[in-house]
């Protein structure tokens, strides 16, 4: 499809898939590729503007990742962003040295020169920095347009040339006018119009499905989680009843979990769908029993998920597509999309599944980022519940229950999560935190009830804030939440004597216990 698009292009810093998603926030699409990739492509795709993000090298040392200098002769924008705009600068000519003061945090940034960079953005404006090398001189043909107390250029602009270069991270949040620096660089710079919108996205995927498959049957899995949700739905929209979801309960949602889902999707939901509800709680108990070592009950879950699936694919038979909810993220992981490949093994991008009997595969939501996931799926008139549902992995409650799995272990942490879930939001903060949970450990402990001695288990609360999911910081929950929580837990969930908060972060912690 011929929609405008902004390149980002990835050096390895970590705000990368960041600086994709804010400027898709602007309503402008955008994708991340590699600094290796060559220049040849990058013209074919027409970009209206490339951004070169941030990375960990110094750009005056051998072998750094760079750019071919071309780049900069495309006649296409350019905005170089911490490690880029050095990178820009030191090709182009001027000085990029270790600096004397290295700048990490919040920084106030004095806006020197009129430029449409900083079009509306106040004078004195708190940026987000984060570099150990700094500009000294910027390179010959550009203005200095902002500084800092440390930075004499904290901003450096070329505009016959529309180059750009800014060594704070506008991507990041702290940068309170980010958002307008990137939306100014878009529109004021690119000249971008703006038509990347989620009704837009949605009644043309829904158009497009529909032409590509036909009068063919599809096959969906359905989990239960954002992803494959808001696929099925949209694909339900497209083509109705030639599609089939199986939903294979495993035994380790959360409370009510399996139910939930099959109100929506079931036969007294809303979609024409033909949905199918496997209830395999047993068969997985029965694979997990005695198994401690976690990889080895990701494997277990993970495997007997396809002999399940695959059981009820053959019932079906042949069918001409099966639905992944693969999305941008996992693309860009894979190492398919941009530098920073962290490749995941629960990924599932490229490996095309040989136990389903089918054609081809449909990925609806390839290229959105999760906030855009859920934008979609609330066009989609998905409720709500269900579309802010949080990140939950696919061995669910298997990796939320520290060594042996059993029924009653899995009944603990449901009911103990239930609690935990119901307080957070009673006091609004599961709006703002990135992950939280309820964990069992494998510790068993004496404790009192009434007169009682009781030797039960210790249930452990999580709550992290994140933003990519690669590190994360222990959210700070109020501490009258947590005893209330404490509280109910003790008190209605039999099993349990005592409950812990985890203060790690990650790392060196993971998110999950598993
Ligand atoms: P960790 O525990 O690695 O979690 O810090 C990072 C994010 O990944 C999720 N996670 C998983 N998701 N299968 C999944 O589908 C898994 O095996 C798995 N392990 C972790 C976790 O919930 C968090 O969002």
């Amino acid at each position: 499809m011929n929609r405008e698009k902004i390149l980002v292009i990835d050096f390895g810093g970590q705000y990368n898939q960041l600086v994709a998603r804010r400027v898709r926030e602007c309503n402008v699409y955008c994708e991340i590729y590699s600094y290796k990739t060559d220049l040849e492509q990058i013209r074919e795709m027409k970009p209206k503007g490339i951004i070169l993000t941030g990375g960990p090298n110094s750009c005056y040392e051998e072998g750094a990742a760079a750019c071919k200098r071309e780049l900069f002769e495309l006649g296409i924008p350019v905005l170089g962003l911490c490690y880029g705009a050095q990178l820009m600068m030191h090709m182009l000519g001027g000085h990029v040295c270790k600096a004397p003061v290295r700048e990490y945090g919040k920084i106030e940034v004095t806006v020197d020169q009129n430029s449409k960079l900083f079009e509306s953005v106040s004078k004195k404006t708190i940026c987000w920095m984060s570099h150990n090398d700094y500009i000294e001189a910027a390179a010959p043909g550009f203005e200095i347009i902002a500084h800092t107390p440390d930075c004499p250029v904290a901003a450096a602009q070329w505009v016959e040339r529309q180059l750009y270069a800014i060594q704070f991270h506008p991507e990041v949040l702290h940068t309170t006018e980010g958002t307008k620096m990137l939306s100014n660089f878009v529109y004021e710079i690119c000249g971008c119009v703006g038509d990347w919108r989620m009704d837009a996205f949605v009644e043309n995927s829904i158009r497009s499905i529909r032409e590509r498959v036909g009068g063919g049957r599809v096959l969906c899995a359905l989990s239960g989680g954002v992803d494959s949700s808001v696929a099925a739905v949209m694909l339900a929209k497209a083509v109705g009843n030639q599609l089939t979801c199986v939903f294979v309960d495993h035994g380790l949602l959360r409370k009510n979990e399996g139910d939930e889902v099959e109100e929506v999707f079931g036969p007294n939901g809303s979609y024409k769908l033909n949905f199918i509800r496997v209830n395999a709680q047993e068969r997985f108990y029965e694979k997990l029993k005695g198994v401690e070592e976690p990889e080895q009950k990701r494997k277990i879950i993970g495997e007997e998920f396809i002999r399940v699936f695959e059981e009820e694919a053959k019932k079906i038979g042949a069918v001409d597509f099966l639905v992944q909810g693969t999305i941008y993220p996992d693309v860009v992981e894979s190492g398919l999309g941009g530098e920073s490949a962290v490749i995941k093994s629960h990924h599932n991008v490229g490996g095309l599944p040989d136990y389903v009997n089918f054609k081809e595969i449909i990925e609806p939501l390839r290229d959105l980022f999760k906030d855009e996931v859920r934008k979609a799926g609330l066009e989609l008139g998905i409720p709500k519940k269900l579309v802010y549902r949080q990140p939950f992995p696919g061995p669910g409650l298997g990796i939320r229950i520290v060594g042996e799995v059993t029924a009653a272990k899995v009944r603990m942490v449901q009911e103990a999560d239930a609690i935990y879930r119901e307080e957070i939001a009673k006091v609004g903060l599961d709006k703002s935190i990135g992950q939280y949970f309820a964990a069992l450990t494998n510790m068993r402990s004496v404790g009192v009830m009434g007169d009682e001695r009781t030797y039960d288990y210790a249930v452990v609360l999580r709550a992290v804030n994140t933003i990519d999911f690669m590190t994360a910081e222990t959210a700070e929950i109020p501490f009258a939440v947590l005893a209330r929580v404490m509280n109910r837990v003790i008190n209605e969930v039999k099993g349990v004597n005592r409950v812990l908060y985890d203060l790690t972060s990650k790392p060196p912690g993971t998110i999950e216990f598993e």
